[in-house]
Parts: structure tokens; C-alpha cells; sequence
């Protein structure tokens, strides 16, 4: 008698989870999309998590919200901690249900519902503080940057790197004031610069894709959002180093009681993301990487991206959706 059992099951339900990671990005970005702005951020965010949540409840693992919404008392969903899925693999999750409310509430553009999936205890356990960011796309010798390294240094090393002259180079950073002298550096190396409102995680992954338009991200942004783009990077190749930044005693004894034995350290993309990770987003608004939600009546096409470290496959997914036979996404 021949044995039909797949040789390789785990891996085929592992392929699986990587659809249905889809399927959790796709319903948050459907629903923040009706609050396309609508300068309500705040909506936004909360329909994407009610959502996302939902969603999660048909995907099979045994999930643990890592990275989220933040801590139990004052994220009512998706909090640090709070189960989710209906069983399976044990699986440590990262998510940004809206990564850019504000984004959405203006109508901007890369607003993104983004998840990032890994056997448990590969993610970075970082709290809602910011992180100095530095990060480059694949096939650049390792070490071509570093976040210590003054900017221009870096710019030079990249050019260097890549054959090319600074002024070839663009560099994404968050239009803050608190970068104005990291501007100002950059600018007198001779690099050009993309200033963003909002959104880095698509200000990191932009510098790993063709057709980005980024060679080099740097600044300080969320550090959940660090260790989402760290998740991205591993599956399609990229440098990513960050640093936490403290505002007071207090967060740095936050950070230890997360398991940071050394918090002030700087973590590179392994660090941040290890072993086998999974990662989707769906286009909320429309930027280089994705198109936005579409939405007519009943139906609505979304665009997504998954990718996953172990294959290194990135697969890009438009789905139409129909809520006349969709029950549990937003109407
Ligand atoms: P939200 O979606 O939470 O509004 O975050 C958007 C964002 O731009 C992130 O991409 C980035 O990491 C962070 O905010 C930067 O924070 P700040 O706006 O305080 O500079």
C-alpha cells in the first residue's frame, strides 16, 4: 500500500499560514479604507483592529501578540500578550493593523495593514518607543553602513558600494524636526533626500525593492514599526540596524522587564526578526510598493504583498472581494 501522506506536511500548512496571513492584512486594510480621508484617524485605526482581530480568528495557530497596540489596559485589542488564532503552530505575532493613521486621514500616500509571523520568541520584544534606523536593500557588502557612522561617512561607503557618485543617492527620512541636522548632513554630502510625513515601514522596505526609488533609509521612527521592517528585510534581503531611545528611567525599565538584557545596545536585522519569519501587507492608500483598496459598492480589490524568509518568494496578491458572500470583513 503506498503512503499518500505528503512527505512534507509541515511545510504545506506553513504555506498555507502564509495565505491566511493575507487574508488578516486584506480585512484591516478593506475596513481603514472607508475612513480614507475622512481626518479621522482615530476611526481608522480602530476599524483595522476590530478587523484584524476578527480576522485572526480563522487562521490556525496558536498566536501571541508581540508586537501591537500596546499594553492589555489601554489597547482594547490586539494588546501586547492577547492570544489570538484558533490553534496550531505556537507563533509569536507582530502587528501595525494601520501603519500610517494619520496618512489614511489625509488621504497620503503607503498607508499599509502590515503582520509579521515567527516561531515564538524570534521577534525583538520592543516597546512603543522610537528607534534610531539605519537600512539598506540586499547584495551590499555587509557592514556598508552603520547607525554609529556619521551620515556622510555613510553615503560615501554606499557610493562606494554600489559604484556609483553621493549624489546618485536618495535617502528616505521622516520629514521630523527632529531630523533637521541629519538633513542638513546628508544634504552637504550631496546625497538627495525623499522626505516622508509618515510611514517607515515602507520608508525601510522601499530601499530592498526595484523600482523603491530608495537607496538608504535613516532616522528615528516607531520601534515596533523597526521590528516589522526588520521582518521584511529578512525575507527580501536588506541591512537594518536600530537603536531604542529612551526618554526616561522608566521605559528603560520597561524595556529590561521585556527581556532586553542590554536595552541600550544597538540590534541588527537578525536580532530584530531571527529564524523563520513571515511577513504580509495590503495597500491601504496607494504608494511604490502597493496600490491602495478599491472599493465600489459591495466589492473592493485589494493589493498585498507576502513573503516569507525561509523561500525568499515574495508573491504580490490582488484579490477581489465580494461582501454580498464575505461575512467576516467589513461591509
Ligand atoms: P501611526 O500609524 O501609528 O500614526 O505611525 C506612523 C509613523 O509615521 C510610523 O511609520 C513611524 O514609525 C512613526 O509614526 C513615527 O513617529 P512620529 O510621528 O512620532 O515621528
Amino acid at each position: 500500500m503506498s503512503d499518500t501522506t505528503p512527505k512534507h506536511l509541515g511545510e504545506i500548512t506553513d504555506r498555507n499560514l502564509a495565505l491566511e496571513l493575507v487574508r488578516v492584512t486584506e480585512a484591516a486594510a478593506i475596513s481603514a479604507a472607508q475612513w480614507i480621508g475622512r481626518g479621522r484617524k482615530n476611526d481608522a485605526d480602530g476599524a483595522a483592529v476590530e478587523a484584524m482581530r476578527r480576522a485572526f480568528d480563522h487562521v490556525a495557530i496558536d498566536g501571541t501578540v508581540v508586537i501591537g497596540e500596546g499594553e492589555m489596559d489601554e489597547a482594547p485589542m490586539l494588546y501586547i500578550g492577547e492570544k489570538v488564532g484558533y490553534g496550531g503552530p505556537a507563533m509569536d505575532i507582530a502587528v501595525d493593523p494601520l501603519e500610517g493613521t494619520t496618512l489614511t486621514a489625509k488621504g497620503g500616500p503607503n498607508a499599509l495593514a502590515v503582520v509579521a509571523l515567527a516561531e515564538r520568541g524570534n521577534f525583538l520584544h520592543a516597546p512603543d518607543i522610537y528607534m534610531d534606523k539605519i537600512a539598506v536593500g540586499a547584495g551590499l557588502p555587509d557592514g556598508v553602513v552603520d547607525l554609529d557612522a556619521p551620515p556622510g561617512e555613510n553615503l560615501r561607503n554606499l557610493a562606494r558600494a554600489r559604484k556609483c557618485d553621493v549624489t546618485d543617492l536618495i535617502v528616505c527620512i521622516l520629514d521630523r524636526e527632529r531630523h533637521a541636522e541629519k538633513i542638513a548632513k546628508c544634504r552637504e554630502a550631496g546625497a538627495r533626500i525623499m522626505l516622508i510625513s509618515d510611514g517607515d515601514v515602507a520608508g525601510v522596505i522601499a530601499t530592498a525593492i526595484p523600482d523603491g526609488g530608495v537607496d538608504i533609509y535613516l532616522g528615528s521612527g516607531g520601534a515596533p514599526e523597526g521590528v516589522l521592517a526588520a521582518a521584511a528585510l529578512r525575507c527580501i534581503g536588506g541591512q537594518l540596524q536600530g537603536r531604542l531611545i529612551y526618554e526616561d528611567d522608566a521605559q528603560v525599565a520597561r524595556a529590561r522587564d521585556m527581556g532586553l538584557a542590554d536595552p541600550h545596545r544597538k540590534f541588527g536585522l537578525t536580532e530584530m526578526a531571527k529564524g523563520d519569519v513571515m511577513f504580509a501587507a495590503t495597500g491601504v492608500t496607494s504608494g511604490a510598493m502597493l496600490r491602495g483598496v478599491r472599493r465600489r459598492g459591495p466589492t473592493a480589490v485589494t493589493h498585498s504583498m507576502v513573503m516569507r524568509s525561509k523561500s525568499g518568494t515574495v508573491r504580490y496578491i490582488e484579490a477581489h472581494h465580494n461582501f454580498r458572500t464575505k461575512t467576516w470583513t467589513a461591509a
